[in-house]
């Protein structure tokens, strides 16, 4: 007999279930297939979600690439994707803050990864009761960008009402919440992108818009307290240029800070990382601004916290397109070419 905590499908759909999976590096188109895994119960905290959608990230394709093969490795074969959100089938003993039938949303565990499947297997400590107010899409295109900028103005910037800050990509995955969160935290909000996308800007939240396209942020000179760096490459060194004396500098694109370097698999990839970082080091060196650069952290706790926000309006998330599930390598494509509005999300309807 089932057990009460046992999933409220039928158990004919639980013997297996679709799931894209990485058998090797590559571009999406080479290293990705739609494979089936069997179902297995969840053990210990584990929560087992009917994913309904499942929201793509670049770190996906990059993980899929290899770019980031010296800090995560893929042990293959891999189903990939890190933002899902769905309903609650099947709890472990131990996973008591839900109940079959919740509607959740959750960004993965960075080891076992796994939101691109029609069920996915999470610990609870990363998962969140959903916003009522949003539909499976909306809620799952917002976990790690969530996440990730709350970690970088709250936990590494310290930001406080009345600061500025600058919000590179304002209109991407990331920057559409970025500048929204900004201005929930009371900060002056000005961002870069393109002129095309200048109205959707402000529309997010920005006041100032420095259209990359007709003018060279890096002219306004000290003028932040903080720069929220989401480009990298240039950008990292450029945004100095930017922020005030003693200000900082939030990265999650451009080289590693040192305790991302210390937390290196070996002495090689530290030593590495370190001659990556040596000039941005000097640079925030010579101006006193405290560079952080870092890995998102899942935590459910966290999503929680946020959902009062999403559910007032405040903040809303923004999809620029829908891709259904068998079309997991076009959607990679698509977010790879850098140039979405938001998020780009996959439908995940049971096969
Ligand atoms: N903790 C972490 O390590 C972490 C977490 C999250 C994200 N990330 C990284 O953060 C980066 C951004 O992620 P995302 O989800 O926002 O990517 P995304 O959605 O693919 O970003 C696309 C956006 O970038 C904008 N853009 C491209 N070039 C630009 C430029 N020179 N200046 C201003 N805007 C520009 C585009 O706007 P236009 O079309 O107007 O150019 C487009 O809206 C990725 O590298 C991702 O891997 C890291």
């Amino acid at each position: 007999m089932a057990d009460s905590r046992e999933p409220a499908v039928q158990a004919a759909k639980l013997d297996t279930y679709r799931a894209w999976q990485a058998t090797r590096y590559g571009s999406a188109a080479e290293a990705l297939q739609l494979g089936e895994l069997a179902y297995r119960a969840p053990v210990g905290a584990e929560v087992a979600i009917r994913v309904e959608a499942a929201a793509l990230n670049p770190i996906d394709y990059k993980l899929l690439a290899g770019q980031l093969r010296r800090l995560q490795k893929l042990r293959f074969p891999a189903t990939p994707g890190f933002d899902a959100a769905g309903t609650v089938i099947a709890c472990g003993p131990g996973a008591t803050r839900f109940s079959p039938g919740d509607r959740v949303f959750v960004r993965g565990s960075r080891d076992t990864l796994g939101a691109f499947a029609e069920i996915t297997m999470q610990p609870q400590a990363f998962v969140a009761h959903a916003p009522r107010n949003l539909d499976a899409s909306q809620a799952a295109s917002l976990p790690l960008v969530a996440l990730t900028t709350m970690q970088a103005l709250e936990d590494r910037a310290h930001a406080q009402p009345g600061q500025s800050i600058l919000v590179h990509a304002g209109v991407g995955g990331l920057g559409s919440f970025a500048l929204q969160y900004a201005r929930h935290l009371g900060l002056t909000v000005h961002t870069t992108c393109s002129e095309r996308n200048r109205a959707l800007a402000f529309s997010l939240g920005a006041q100032e818009v420095i259209a990359y396209d007709r003018e060279d942020y890096r002219h306004r000179l000290d003028r932040y307290d903080m720069v929220f760096d989401t480009l990298g490459g240039e950008h990292t060194l450029g945004s100095f240029n930017v922020i005030k004396r003693g200000g900082v500098l939030v990265s999650v694109a451009g080289p590693p800070d040192r305790e991302m370097a210390a937390k290196a698999p070996n002495f090689l990839v530290r030593w590495g990382m370190q001659a990556m970082a040596r000039e941005v080091h000097a640079a925030a060196k010579n101006k006193q601004v405290r560079y952080f650069r870092f890995l998102t952290e899942s935590d459910g706790p966290r999503l929680e916290a946020l959902v009062p926000l999403i559910e007032s309006g405040e903040i809303r998330p923004l999809i620029d397109r829908v891709f259904e599930f068998e079309q997991l390598v076009a959607a990679c494509e698509y977010l790879q070419q850098g140039r979405a509005r938001g998020k780009v999300v996959l439908r995940v309807a049971l096969a």
